[in-house]
């Protein structure tokens, strides 16, 4: 029988799409979300190169947020489809495509479940996703669905950092449920701060990878998923730059590739 969400799981969906939907106008001006300066985009194109096999392929960006690697897939020749919750984050990454005109083409966006996409079985050669894994209230469960969706010889990517890392907080940390306030917590909070602590304070204890502090439990999640063989990478290279446009969270949060091959 096919699982569906409990209520539970709905409401903290809901309370995750109201955050992203609020993010969304200022997603992409923060350090480490969006290509903001020209040293990034090469770097970003070169990893994601020795991630996928050569293009064309078949790509479904899941949590694609403002198409952060929907739109660099596509350009490198990628037919890619990103699918979100957040209505607002898709605006914006179908907004960046209009500007991107040719270059973005074929990119397309829809509204659909990470843990369950909207796509038909054995459709896509790729499943990929860049800072979701660690939202996902049922992360095996959407692994799962990721194999079905790939047909056989493509590849699940999931790209993710350890972002609540005690000891590699930014100035203004991101408070873990029950944590006590900091001097700099109070200092300079940002802006989308409250909301912040609203959404994810009430839900990120549902979440099983939202505040884990090691790489082992999303291994865990594709082992569980059926991927005993799932490779882990660290993505040096991205620390790196990605460091050096929040230069706040010192040292660099550790980011990391977990690749699976789907078999015959
Ligand atoms: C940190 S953002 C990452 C966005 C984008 N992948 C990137 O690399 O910039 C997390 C994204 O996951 C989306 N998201 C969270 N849970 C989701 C779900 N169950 N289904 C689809 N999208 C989801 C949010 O709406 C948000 O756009």
């Amino acid at each position: 029988m096919e699982e569906t969400d409990s209520d539970g799981a709905r409401q903290t969906q809901d309370r995750i799409n109201a955050y992203w939907n609020y993010r969304s106008e200022t997603y992409d001006g923060d350090g480490g979300h969006a290509i903001q300066n020209e040293e990034k985009r090469p770097v970003w194109l070169n990893t994601l190169r020795g991630l996928l096999t050569p293009a064309p392929a078949d790509v479904l960006d899941v949590g694609t947020g403002t198409g952060f690697l929907a739109l660099l897939l596509a350009e490198l020749g990628h037919r890619v489809t990103g699918v979100d919750l957040s209505e607002g984050m898709l605006t914006k990454a179908r907004q960046k495509a209009a500007r991107l005109g040719a270059a973005a083409v074929p990119s397309t966006f829809r509204v659909g479940d990470a843990v369950d996409p909207p796509l038909p079985p054995a459709s896509v050669d790729v499943v990929i996703s860049r800072h979701v894994l660690w939202t996902l209230h049922d992360p095996v469960r959407a692994i799962r669905n990721w194999r079905r969706l790939v047909r056989p010889g493509g590849r699940i990517i999931a790209i993710d950092g350890l972002w609540r890392l005690r000891t590699h907080q930014p100035t203004v940390p991101v408070p873990l449920p029950g944590a006590e306030a900091t001097a700099d917590t109070v200092k300079a909070p940002a802006p989308w701060r409250a909301a912040w602590n609203e959404h994810y304070g009430a839900v990120g204890s549902e979440l099983p990878l939202f505040a884990t502090e090691e790489i082992e439990p999303s291994m865990a999640a594709f082992r569980d998923a059926g991927f005993p063989d799932a490779q882990l990478s660290r993505l040096a290279e991205i620390e790196r730059i990605e460091q050096e446009s929040t230069p706040d969270r010192a040292p660099a949060t550790p980011r990391f590739v977990i690749s699976a091959q789907v078999h015959a």
